[in-house]
């Protein structure tokens, strides 16, 4: 029997209209813009302002147009799986949210936390459900509203995040432009240096913990960079030694887009040019959850059936991965 694969057909995203410059930035905390675009490469993010918006309108957004592009109807989705870390509450899960809201009434639907590296978990954890034959239309979101957990007066992290959604549809094919491999880890031992201190279950929401700022992104930025450099080239180096790929067979690199000299040294060590790596990281900053499939929602038309591409992240918990796939349709064409 020929075996059944999954391949991302379709792309869709979204990023708020505000724009929050680096020279906005450095009127509210002592920076500079040439310090953020040395020392991180970002000079603006997307920010999504209005009373009452959260993760799950920016995701919602990026479904509708998948589902336009692609011509599904809602009804049609089996699951959704959105990778998130800013949900729009604690439960219920934004996917469900962002279900109701784009009516995928027929879906079942989990959220998916992997820090940085949401995303990826949930595009390999959709793989394996369109493979089992049980499901043949998968919607899997990257969204984060990262301005909603992002301290404004913290000069050391506000520069670096931004707000944004994509999401992809993914569904069998018996081709072999499919997702291919997928290498996923996690280290719980860095968690000390990437987290936010209150507001779970283990330090519950008080007036003290919002007086201490303990509901913001907490970084200790030069641990959190040491592992990033070597883990995410680790783990792509390691997926193209596995699939015998090399530097000129690999079309493109999509790296999660947390710092400029992350996603450099991360091409270095794989031996590619810079050419062959897709990189918006100078205006949309780091959207966590949505980096990767911001950058595939970009580069779509670009993109050729067959193309080789390695997506690679890292992020909060320790986590990173890197996954191969073949690119299954001709981006110009859509
Ligand atoms: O996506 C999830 C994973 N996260 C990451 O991958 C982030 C990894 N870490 C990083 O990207 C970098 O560590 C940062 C961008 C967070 C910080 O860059 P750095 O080169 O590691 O800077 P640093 O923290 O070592 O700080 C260097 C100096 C310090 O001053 P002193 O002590 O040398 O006088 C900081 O106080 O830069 C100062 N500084 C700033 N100066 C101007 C820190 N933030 C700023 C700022 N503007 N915004």
């Amino acid at each position: 029997m020929t075996k059944i694969r999954a391949a991302i057909t379709g792309v869709g995203g979204y990023v708020p209209d505000y724009i929050l410059t680096n020279d906005e930035l450095s009127r509210m905390v002592d920076t500079s813009d040439e310090w953020i675009m040395t020392r991180i490469g970002i000079k603006e993010r997307r920010i999504l302002k209005g009373e009452g918006k959260g993760t799950s309108d920016m995701g919602a957004e990026a479904v509708k147009q998948l589902l336009a592009k692609t011509k599904t109807k809602p009804e049609e989705i089996d699951l959704i799986i959105c990778g998130v870390v800013t949900p729009d509450m604690v439960f219920p899960a934004t996917a469900n949210i962002i279900a109701d809201k784009t009516d995928i009434r027929n879906a079942f639907g989990f959220d998916l936390n992997a820090g940085c590296s949401s995303f990826l978990y949930a595009l390999a954890t959709a793989s394996k459900y369109v493979e089992s034959g049980s499901y043949k239309k998968v919607i899997v979101v990257g969204a984060d509203k990262m301005s909603a957990i992002v301290d404004y007066t913290d000069r050391a992290t506000c520069p670096i995040f931004g707000d944004g959604a994509a999401a992809v549809l993914v569904e069998p094919t018996t081709d072999e432009n499919c997702i291919i491999d997928s290498i996923l880890q996690s280290d719980g031992v860095g968690r000390i240096h990437l987290h936010q201190k209150a507001g779970g279950s283990a330090k519950p929401p008080t007036h003290e913990t919002i007086d201490a700022r303990e509901h913001y992104v907490y970084q200790e930025g030069q641990p959190v960079f040491k592992w990033a450099v070597s883990k995410m080239a680790d783990v792509s180096v390691e997926m193209m030694e596995k699939h015998h790929i090399t530097p000129e067979s690999l079309t493109w690199l999509v790296p999660h887009q947390a710092n400029m000299r992350i996603i450099d040294a991360t091409a270095n060590r794989m031996g590619i040019n810079k050419e062959q790596v897709m990189i918006n990281i100078q205006r949309f900053g780091n959207t966590t959850s949505a980096t990767l499939p911001l950058c595939l929602w970009e580069w779509e038309n670009k993109l050729r059936k067959g193309d080789n591409i390695i997506l690679a992240a890292f992020g909060a918990g320790f986590t990173w991965g890197s996954l191969y796939l073949k690119w299954a349709y001709d981006g110009d064409k859509i």
